[in-house]
């Protein structure tokens, strides 16, 4: 059966204190918004429809930005989840299959208990997802007989007999769309909020004959996010989720607590992370390298056999071949490094090819900047670069050519040659020992007088 989704994201979370709309702000790298539509691909939607309303055209951004497909609907004012879920109907005029409910601030659902509600669909016409709460607070009460739903009463309008129940709703709901807006037409705003509650349909369904039902997981999946506390407690769980889902497919972490993950780090078996290590957004590392302590990678890819660090950081754009060396305090931006190449210490490597097995010596810069544009530097294979080396952009420098140390290269140096561009040395001839003698006498009278 063909899956629509229906995310509701026009909340304003007045309890984030922000500017940005509450399902835009991140966790791991990704808006929440995000977060929920990863949850739902699980199901293969064949549409996706996000209601907005609060920072639409950011959150429409957003949600666009991830995919292409999708419909993107204004809910121009917050009248309930009920209401929400009712802006969503003319885009799936005509669909024929079942609709999810799912909420833009509740990242964690899992695809596997979005499949256990499709699959419980074949028994009821509304499935609800429920959660046993180890504190039910104000959440909506799912009173129930066994696995069948009989209604879902909102905190607000509990009764204390109700309230003791510990069954709560979780927000994610699942019925044949056409299903789902008939029944929402027959919601009304009668209850102590004043709201069209999503959660009057199974009571309807069943005054029409219909029947609901529960589905149950673990209260950590229906995790929302309201406030910058509970995003940071969002953000520890999905740390402590990627760190174990790393090492279970083969990475050593030396100290799992220190190495944050983004929402798409992809680290092959055998990588070794050792503590202190970022990987931000956008970052892919082969089987078997070596990411040492402080490092902080973006945007970038390690090949097999890489070892990057300690106190590396690689920028968007670093690609690195199998077996490259990259040291400490190295910056790499916007640049291929070939096979075996090596930079090991103290050098800034930007908007550059480096070919194989060439090693940069300690110290050396592309000066890629001219204040206004961005200019390349190429170096072929089996270069020595000496220490201390400026290479001035744009510049190519030929196989197996070389570099004087401290030379600063403003032309192309040919295959084979060696580029040596700095003052020559002159030594003086007694001259340092003069001048000690002078300074330390100098020193002795100014002593005396004091
Ligand atoms: C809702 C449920 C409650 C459940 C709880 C789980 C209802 C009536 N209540 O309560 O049973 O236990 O979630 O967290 O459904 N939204 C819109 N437009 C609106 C109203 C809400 O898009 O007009 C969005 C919000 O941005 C949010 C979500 O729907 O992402 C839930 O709304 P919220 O007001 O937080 O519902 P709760 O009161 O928490
Ligand atoms: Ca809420």
């Amino acid at each position: 059966m063909s899956v629509a989704l229906i995310i509701l994201a026009a909340g304003k979370g007045t309890r984030m204190q922000s500017d940005l709309p509450k399902v835009l702000h991140e966790v791991a790298g990704a808006p929440l918004l995000v977060h929920a539509m990863t949850s739902g691909a699980a199901v293969e939607p064949a549409r996706t429809v996000v209601v907005t309303g609060h920072g639409a055209e950011l959150v429409e951004a957003a949600a666009r930005d991830w995919t292409d497909d999708v419909d993107v609907v204004l809910q121009s004012e917050q009248l309930g989840t009920g209401h929400a879920v009712m802006q969503a109907r003319d885009a799936l005029a005509g669909f024929e299959g079942d609709a999810i409910v799912l909420y833009g601030d509740t990242p964690f659902i899992r695809g596997e208990t979005l499949e256990a509600m499709q699959a419980a669909r074949a028994g009821y016409d509304v499935v609800v997802l429920g959660f046993e709460a180890a504190d039910p607070a104000r959440y909506g009460r799912l009173v129930t007989d066994g696995d069948d739903l009989l209604e879902i009463v909102e905190f607000k309008d509990a009764d204390d007999a109700t309230l003791a129940i510990t069954l709560c709703n979780s927000g994610v709901v699942c019925a044949k769309a056409e299903v789902l807006f008939d029944l929402l037409d027959a919601v009304t705003n009668d209850n102590a909020s004043g709201e069209y509650y999503l959660t009057d349909i199974p009571a309807i369904a069943r005054a029409r004959g219909m029947t609901a039902g529960v589905v149950r997981c673990l209260e950590a999946e229906t995790m929302g996010i309201n406030s910058r506390p509970e995003l940071a407690v969002a953000e520890a769980a999905f740390q402590a989720q990627s760190r174990l889902g790393a090492m279970e497919n083969g990475v050593t972490l030396q100290a799992p607590d220190t190495v944050y993950f983004s929402h798409d780090t992809y680290l092959g078996a055998d990588v070794v992370v050792e503590p202190n290590v970022v990987f931000a957004k956008g970052v892919t590392v082969e089987n078997g390298a070596t990411i040492r302590a402080f490092s902080h990678l973006e945007g970038c890819h390690v090949s097999r056999g890489g070892v990057v660090g300690p106190f590396a950081r690689l920028r968007p754009g670093a690609e690195l071949a199998e077996d490259v060396k990259i040291g400490n305090f190295v910056e790499i931006k916007n640049a291929v490094i070939e096979a075996g190449a090596k930079v090991n210490h103290l050098s800034y490597i930007g908007d550059a090819q480096v070919g194989e097995r060439t090693n940069i010596g300690a110290g050396t810069i592309t000066c890629n900047y001219d204040g206004v544009f961005k200019h390349k530097t190429t170096i072929g294979a089996d270069v020595f670069i000496g220490s201390n080396t400026m290479l001035v952009a744009p510049v190519t420098l030929g196989d197996e050519s070389m570099t004087a140390t401290g030379t600063v290269v403003t032309r192309d140096v040919p295959e084979g040659d060696m580029a040596v561009a700095r003052a020559r040395q002159d030594n003086k001839t007694g001259f340092a020992r003069r001048m000690f003698e002078k300074l330390k006498a100098k020193k002795a009278k100014q002593g005396k007088g004091a």
